[in-house]
């Protein structure tokens, strides 16, 4: 695992707004040298939380303050539930106290949920000052912390309070991931698998060709899974930076995943699980309308069935769901529009009447 980081640009034309994301195991220990030769910040902050903290901080810490930083820390409870205005406030109210300037930086140590509330406060405090994500679950380093989206949540409705705003720099350190109990990494696979299925033929055929050593972490396979993935999420991010026509092919798998969420009001599956469950419901939907071959493709089908934890979906109610999936930002008409398959690589959008759903979720 020596050598030269992996660097991918992150190139929009205008240097204001492109950045690099670099790639390597054990690079946290080498972020404080790398940033010192960029950029002379006042401060540094470090946001992370309550699991994160006695895990990966020391070794941060270390990093930038041997490389002359000054460090301030922020450490908050762990969930979903902190990427809520009361905790941004706080964070806020910690800042000032801190005396941190618009010559500082932000440094989200943790997954999407420290990502999207640190990258938020960033892109707010003082009308913005540097972001530099250090993604540390599989989510946040081939998902979150690619494209600029950030959000906080409102009671009555998730990430509904957010921008978008382009880190400084992105620091991925693959072997971060060796302490990500099974549940959140498998979060991360179905997302991989999800990039792979929508944009590359050649990643999807990785997967399943290294399948078990991606289970079982083997980190040559787990750093080149992080940096293809990071790879098509780029190129993805790159043709749509606003998030406004082809990024909707990242959707594969969300539409039928978050009315399962709703359903099951966010607890008893999680977002990674009802995503696997989404894009089975798409294959099948797929093979219905003609425009994939189920049966020539059944290993796709059982790679994700196989890591689904809850067995059946019996327990659901589909004319509920086919309710919370008209609310979707692409429904139209009492329409659904999905993101659907031809085949690897080869995604589509298309109507979906509530005949064929219905249709599909019997199969399933
Ligand atoms: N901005 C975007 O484009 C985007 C994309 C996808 C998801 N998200 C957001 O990201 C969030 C989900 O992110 P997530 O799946 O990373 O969840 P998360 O941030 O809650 O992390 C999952 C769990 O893993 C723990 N953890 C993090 N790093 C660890 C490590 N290295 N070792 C051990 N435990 C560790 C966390 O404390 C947490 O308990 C959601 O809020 C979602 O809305 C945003
Ligand atoms: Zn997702």
């Amino acid at each position: 695992m020596r050598g030269m980081p992996m660097k991918i640009k992150v190139d929009f034309g205008n240097r204001d707004i492109s950045y690099n994301i670099e790639i390597k195991s054990y690079l946290l220990d080498s972020i404080g040298k790398i940033l010192q030769k960029k950029r002379n910040y006042s401060k540094i902050v470090i946001l992370t939380n309550e699991i994160v903290f006695p895990l990966w901080y020391k070794k941060l810490n270390l990093s930038l303050s041997n490389a002359g930083h000054k460090i301030e820390v922020i450490v908050i409870p762990d969930g979903e539930k902190q990427k809520c205005i009361k905790t941004y406030n706080q964070i806020i109210s910690q800042m000032l106290k801190d005396k941190i300037d618009r010559y500082s930086a932000l440094i989200p140590l943790g997954g999407g949920v420290i990502g999207d509330l640190g990258g938020y406060i960033a892109s707010t405090y003082m009308r913005g000052i540097d972001l530099i994500h250090v993604p540390t679950t599989l989510v946040a380093q081939i998902d979150s912390s690619i494209g600029g989206k950030l959000a906080i949540d409102h009671p009555q409705a998730k990430n509904i309070i957010g921008n978008f705003y382009n880190p400084a720099q992105v620091f991925t350190d693959p072997n971060i991931l060796s302490t990500l109990n099974d549940r959140e990494f498998r979060c991360g696979l179905f997302e991989a698998i999800k990039i792979a299925l929508v944009s590359s033929q050649k990643l999807y055929a990785f997967i399943t060709e290294n399948f078990d050593s991606i289970l079982n972490r083997k980190k040559r396979i787990i750093q080149k899974l992080v940096t293809d993935c990071v790879q098509e999420k780029v190129m993805i991010v790159k043709q749509d930076p606003f998030d406004q026509n082809r990024r909707m092919i990242l959707n594969f798998g969300h539409t039928f995943g978050h009315a399962l969420e709703t359903a099951s009001n966010y607890r008893k599956i999680s977002h990674g699980e009802a995503v696997g469950w989404g894009m089975l419901l798409a294959l099948h939907i797929s093979d219905i309308l003609k425009i994939f071959d189920l049966q020539k493709n059944r290993n796709m089908y059982v790679l994700i069935r196989n890591m689904l934890n809850i067995r059946d979906l019996k327990k659901l109610d589909p004319e509920q769901i086919w309710k919370t999936i008209l609310l979707d930002k692409k429904a139209r008409d009492g329409n659904a529009r999905f993101i659907l398959l031809k085949k690897a690589g080869k995604p589509v959008m298309q109507v979906v009447s509530k005949r064929t759903f219905m249709k599909a979720v019997s199969r399933i």
